[in-house]
């Protein structure tokens, strides 16, 4: 593809961007380059880890392997719009009270993998939960803890009401 530079229009985390980017840059690269959200991570670059994980359209992909202008008139979700008003989402609180985040690389891609998975199945099963981790490496925690958590969170979310 032939680069330049083009305008895109992108909802993010419920704020509109107008934003001048080259055909070459992926979405990860806008988020981070040019948005300033540094909350998504860059692991492998290359689609395998997860860590780059965002929700598009509500639906989660690795933003390492998407160019910005693929996301042009979407709605993009990061980790940064999981918090409301200074208070945590309860998945994020789960993996906190689970210990399932150690040195926390990881954790916003496990974190917007695990929203998707809740945002349609609101009592998945560990098999369930292992499937919809399943592009999403740690090499810190073993897994153990964070099948826990995404399973507590499942319950805070419906006790306390707070799916967001
Ligand atoms: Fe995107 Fe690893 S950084 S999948
Ligand atoms: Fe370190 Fe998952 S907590 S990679």
């Amino acid at each position: 593809m032939e680069e330049k530079s083009v305008w895109i229009q992108i909802e993010v985390n419920g704020i509109q961007y107008k934003q001048l980017i080259n055909t070459k840059d992926t979405l990860l690269e806008v988020l981070r380059e040019k948005i300033g959200l540094k909350g998504t991570k860059e692991g492998c670059g290359s689609g395998h880890c997860g860590a780059c994980t965002v929700l598009l359209d509500g639906k989660p992909v690795n933003s390492c392997m998407l160019l910005g202008v693929q996301a042009d008139n979407k709605k993009i979700m990061t980790i940064e719009g999981m918090a409301i008003e200074g208070r945590l989402h309860p998945i994020q609180e789960a993996f906190v009270e689970e210990h399932a985040v150690q040195c926390g690389f990881c954790t916003p891609g496990m974190v917007m993998s695990s929203k998707a998975l809740l945002d349609k199945n609101a009592a998945p099963s560990d098999e369930e939960i292992r499937e919809a981790l399943s592009g999403n490496a740690c090499r810190c925690t073993g897994y153990t803890k964070i099948i826990k958590a995404v399973k507590r969170a499942a319950t805070k979310m419906h006790s306390e009401g707070e799916a967001r």
